[in-house]
């Protein structure tokens, strides 16, 4: 089968095609199972380092929003799709009509192109728990209502409903992931308004200083690379029926606030790490973060067999052996 993964030269991109690979099989909307023969990656941007050395794997650089690229990435024999490829939080709020064209209007495109595939495609969409804002209660349950609050949310919002949509109608099937803050994400950050959440953690542990735009209070929802991956193959191999008459589900993971945060990098790898951190508070950062929930009670996401991480201080040790070689700077 041809495996299609957008925005795989991004975080979590990166990290979902090694495990697709790794895993060699997936679900198809038939519920067989087959073989991952081709895996088409795709991103505007080339991987930062040739990411795999896999005869199955062909990396295409370019816009999946183009008739070119969609020419070249849904073909016949196209069966799933996981679709990363996005304008993150903080880029989609900096400039709205670049959130519009590829959050929006280039996911619609690619929603069509799946439509008019022979068969039925399987399709799995990064979603947000962006998808939140506004007057929310204490703990946001399957049920809470959606009222983004940022232009990022509010298209993954209605790709979100054009994926049931399309699935009732039988066009595809689509699931869709509200996911987490993923942390801790390695190298440069990224427009992500989130994005202190990993650099406090991850900078120090480099020996660098990091800046924290929010205060110690400010509450996150948080979820490992390790584990959001996971999800993502669980979302792709669960029965259709499982997801019923709602295509979208909130993952789970940790609340933990940038005090615990801290506290747990402290315990890790010392006072000289953790006082690597600095406190500027950034206004927009603020008005962004304060207003995405961060208390879940994700009972669906559970039922369905997806899962979170046990601990903060688990994710911190993820992140040292898997992205710094087991060590860090005391
Ligand atoms: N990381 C998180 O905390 C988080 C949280 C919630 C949702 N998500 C969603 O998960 C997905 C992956 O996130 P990530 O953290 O890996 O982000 P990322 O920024 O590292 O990856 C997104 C990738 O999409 C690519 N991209 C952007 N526009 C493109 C276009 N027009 N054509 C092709 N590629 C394009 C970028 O080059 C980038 O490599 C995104 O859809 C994001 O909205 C991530």
């Amino acid at each position: 089968m041809k495996v299609v993964v957008t925005g795989a030269a991004g975080f979590i991109g990166q990290r979902l095609v090694r495990s697709v690979l790794a895993k060699g099989e997936l679900t198809l909307a038939d519920g067989s199972t087959a073989e991952v023969t081709s895996l088409l990656a795709t991103d505007i941007v080339a991987p930062p380092e040739p990411i795999f050395g896999d005869q199955r794997l062909t990396f295409v650089a370019g816009d999946f929003g183009t008739n070119e690229m969609l020419d070249l990435l849904i073909t016949p024999d196209t069966q799933v799709v996981f679709h990363l490829a996005a304008i993150v939080s903080g880029g989609a709020e900096e400039d709205f009509d670049l959130g519009m064209r590829v959050n929006l209007y280039s996911t619609m495109a690619l929603l069509e192109r799946l439509r008019a595939l022979p068969h039925v495609p399987r399709l799995v969409f990064a979603s947000s728990v962006a998808v939140f804002g506004g007057t929310l209660p204490d703990v946001i349950e399957d049920g809470t209502a959606c009222t983004p609050q940022t232009s990022y949310g509010g298209q993954k919002l209605i790709t979100e409903h054009l994926l049931t949509d399309y699935s009732r109608r039988g066009f595809l099937d689509g699931r869709a992931l509200r996911l987490p803050t993923i942390v801790v994400r390695p190298g440069k950050p990224n427009k992500a308004a989130s994005s202190f959440a990993s650099a406090i953690i991850r900078d120090p542990l480099q020996g660098q200083m990091v800046t924290c735009p929010v205060s110690e209070d400010a509450g996150v929802w948080v979820l490992s690379p390790r584990k959001v991956v996971e999800n993502f193959l669980r979302a792709e191999e669960l029965p259709a029926a499982v997801w019923g008459t709602s295509r979208s589900v909130s993952l789970p993971g940790l609340t933990i606030t940038v005090k615990s945060m801290i506290d747990t990098l402290r315990e890790v790898a010392g006072d000289a790490v953790a006082e690597r951190i600095r406190w500027q508070p950034d206004a927009e950062i603020e008005r962004i973060v304060y207003g995405w929930p961060v208390k879940f009670a994700p009972n669906r996401a559970l039922e369905m067999g997806f899962a979170a991480d046990r601990s903060f201080r688990e994710i911190v040790e993820a992140f040292i052996n898997d992205d710094l070689n087991g060590t860090f700077v005391e």
